[in-house]
């Protein structure tokens, strides 16, 4: 399952996963059916625990309802203090790929934490804040199947981008050109391009999908922004 979902993630790229953030969590299939006719891929779930990251927002009863309502890989990017607590009860409740931050773990269990996750029979995700340097995440790399780089602080939607993310992808795509990157935080059509330039494989989207009252269109948007010429590109890395 769990390597058929990371194939699947790797053919969907380039590609833009929404972030059930911003979701009527009170129709979760009607988002579900809006998200696919629009073209989603693959759905980004933010899991939030108000200790890691000040905000609280959802686990696994979430991630099984909506695994039994869609196909598409479910990447469920883990902002909580002790990611492996929560990590089979989130394998068990549908997830395929588990990220979690290297802010949670000291750095000499991050081996252990990726193994034990990937042991569950899911792919596994690092991911690092802005702030962070990249020489934190340098030695799990070969044993990750991608890194997620994050342009916001974690914790919230409708944050602003932060450049530095673009040397970060820029830096993992010359060292591993085989990884799947993804970012996370103020993607929309004036910073995707950029993104897309640096590397990046996975843009995680929750404002510029969620605020547009047309899905498609906001997918359409996105696409052609990410694959353009960069005219509409408000961030220079
Ligand atoms: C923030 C979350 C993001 C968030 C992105 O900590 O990880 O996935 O939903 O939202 P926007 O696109 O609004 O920055
Ligand atoms: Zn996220």
């Amino acid at each position: 399952m769990a390597t058929n979902a990371l194939e699947e993630i790797r053919s969907a790229s380039p590609a833009i996963l929404p972030s059930f953030l911003r979701c009527d969590f009170g129709d979760l299939s009607g988002e579900l059916s809006r998200l696919g006719e629009a073209g989603a891929q693959v759905l980004h779930l933010d899991v939030m625990d108000g200790h890691f990251v000040p905000n609280l927002t959802y686990g696994m009863p979430i991630v099984e309802g909506l695994r039994k309502h869609t196909n598409l890989p479910i990447d469920v990017h883990l902002m909580i203090s002790d990611p492996l607590a929560y990590a089979k009860p989130m394998v068990d409740a549908g997830a395929d790929l588990l990220t979690f931050h290297i802010e949670s773990v000291s750095p000499e269990k991050a081996l252990d934490v990726a193994g034990a996750i990937r042991d569950l029979g899911v792919a596994v995700g690092i991911a690092l804040n802005p702030e962070t340097p990249l020489s934190t995440i340098t030695q799990c790399l070969p044993h990750v199947d991608m890194a997620l780089v994050m342009s916001v602080e974690a914790g919230f939607g409708g944050q602003q981008f932060n450049p530095i993310a673009l040397e970060k992808l820029r830096s993992l795509r010359q060292s591993c050109p085989d990884l799947l990157l993804q970012i996370d935080g103020g993607i929309d059509p004036s910073t995707i391009h950029s993104a897309r330039q640096a590397g990046c494989d996975l843009f995680v989207v929750g404002s510029a999908i969620f605020n547009h009252q047309d899905y498609g269109k906001a997918f359409r948007e996105l696409e052609s922004a990410m694959h353009g010429d960069g005219s509409n590109q408000g961030i220079n890395g």
